[in-house]
């Protein structure tokens, strides 16, 4: 890596700092500032493997669609320091994972597990689940027209939403979705002093002996399940996975707990962020909501704009597997780099006006749900539960603005609006 390329130490701190994602400004800044000077620049800082920070549109979708040539499994898939690396190589007997679900996986593996559940997820399959999603997203709508014309919409609405679909496909009883949320929470936002886990591990909840003990409760938690499905299957997607085979065999029970492990978080806390963030977007710019107002064809694209403007997948990781180049820079066999989402999905090159809230953008290329072969599976199930969401909550609300000041998780993998105070009325 050509210190030439070197990216400023001030600017490389910010992007990899979660403060710098709750307090927002500061890493927009930074990754204009990037795009502009340095768009596949190196982070070398003390603690962390140098590392390539790739925050142009064009060049996030070069890396993700040649899967062959950057490895998602072969070092950690999300940024971690030497340290944290080191500790977790010394508790798994070498891997740089903790779990390993599909997003840690390469071929051959990745498309043999993949399969299991793509057809599941297709648009023609979880179609079946409008109805019930439907139900749960009005009785959202009606405890938030209960509270009186204020609420935080994150807590009141956005949390609990999309996680009792998840809950619902994955066969999980309505009493045991706060423990489900809390262990989410814990897992995505360990470096977030609200959020993280209460724990005696030693250096923390954001220590790896404290994300293998959330993840030692979710493996706990999820075995049940799997006896249950295994003994009496079903057509949700826990019975899917409980009675998966991989080349002939049964799954093995490791690998179904992460399989149950990224179903449950990748598609709730990413889902209820952009959930609020629509919110947040159309209290920011009241003109969005007169627009959507009016006209309810607008809706998908709210939703849309939604995902775009939180991109609540802030990076993965991928490594190269040969030298190569990209954007004229040249990459060596082992290189580590960061896709970082938020940066392209603002890329002046691809969006008019990026930091600006548009429900009515068209087109709208986002890269929130990566590309590729690790392509969102779940991309058409948020997308639904968000439009049907709004088919039920716009044509009651009738006024929006924020009460108070909202705030953002300070997470630099997986984030979103953590608090939204709103004011509104509804019929
Ligand atoms: C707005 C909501 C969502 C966003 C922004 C999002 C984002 C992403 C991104 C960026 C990836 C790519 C990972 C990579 O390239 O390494 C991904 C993969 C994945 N997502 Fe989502 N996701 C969302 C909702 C969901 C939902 C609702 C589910 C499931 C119910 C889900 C399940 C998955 C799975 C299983 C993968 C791994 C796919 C693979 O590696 O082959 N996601 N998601």
């Amino acid at each position: 890596m050509d210190a030439a390329f070197d990216i400023p130490t001030d600017i490389a701190r910010t992007v990899l700092d979660p403060k710098a994602y709750g307090a927002d400004t500061p890493v927009h800044d930074a990754f204009r500032w990037l795009r502009a000077n340095n768009p596949l620049g190196v982070a070398r800082l003390e603690g962390i493997e140098p590392t390539w920070l790739v925050t142009r549109h064009a060049d996030i979708l070069e890396i993700s669609r040649q899967n062959d040539l950057f490895h998602s499994g072969d070092k950690s898939a999300t940024f971690t320091t030497l340290e944290g690396d080191a500790t977790v190589r010394a508790m798994t007997g070498g891997s740089p994972h903790l779990v390993r679900t599909l997003v840690q996986m390469d071929a051959p593996d990745h498309p043999k597990y993949r399969l299991l559940t793509q057809s599941w997820f297709l648009p023609q399959n979880i179609r079946k689940l409008e109805d019930d999603i439907r139900e749960i997203a009005r009785a959202h709508v009606d405890h938030m027209a209960s509270l009186g014309g204020e609420c935080d919409f994150v807590r009141d609405v956005a949390l609990t939403f999309p996680l009792r679909v998840i809950m619902h496909i994955l066969g999980v009883p309505q009493e045991d979705e706060p423990r489900m949320l809390k262990l989410t929470q814990e897992l995505f936002s360990p470096s977030d002093p609200e959020l993280a886990r209460e724990t005696d591990a030693v250096g923390g909840a954001d220590s790896v002996e404290g994300l293998q003990a959330t993840i030692a409760d979710f493996f706990m938690y999820f075995k049940q399940i799997t006896d249950a499905r295994k003994a009496a299957p079903g057509d949700d997607l826990a019975t899917v996975i409980a009675n998966g085979k991989i080349d002939g065999e049964p799954i093995s029970e490791f690998e179904a707990m992460s399989y149950y492990v990224i179903v449950a978080t990748a598609g709730h806390d990413t889902t209820s962020s952009s959930t609020a963030g629509a919110i947040w977007g159309m209290c920011e710019y009241p003109d969005a909501f007169a627009k959507v107002k009016a006209d309810p064809a607008l809706i998908p694209g709210l939703v849309d704009e939604a995902i775009r403007w939180t991109t609540p997948v802030k990076h993965f990781m991928r490594s190269a597997t040969a030298d190569t180049e990209v954007g004229g820079r040249k990459i060596a066999k082992d290189d580590w780099l960061m896709l970082c989402y938020a940066s392209g999905n603002r890329d002046e090159a691809l969006f008019d006006e990026p930091d600006v809230f548009k429900p009515e953008r068209s087109p709208n290329k986002h890269l929130a749900f990566g590309y590729g072969a690790h392509l969102c599976l779940g991309q058409h199930l948020a997308k639904m539960e968000m439009r049907i969401l709004f088919e039920e909550l716009m044509p009651r609300l009738n006024s929006l603005a924020f009460a108070g000041t909202p705030s953002r998780a300070e997470a630099n993998f997986v984030g979103g609006p953590k608090r939204l105070p709103i004011r509104y009325e509804m019929t």
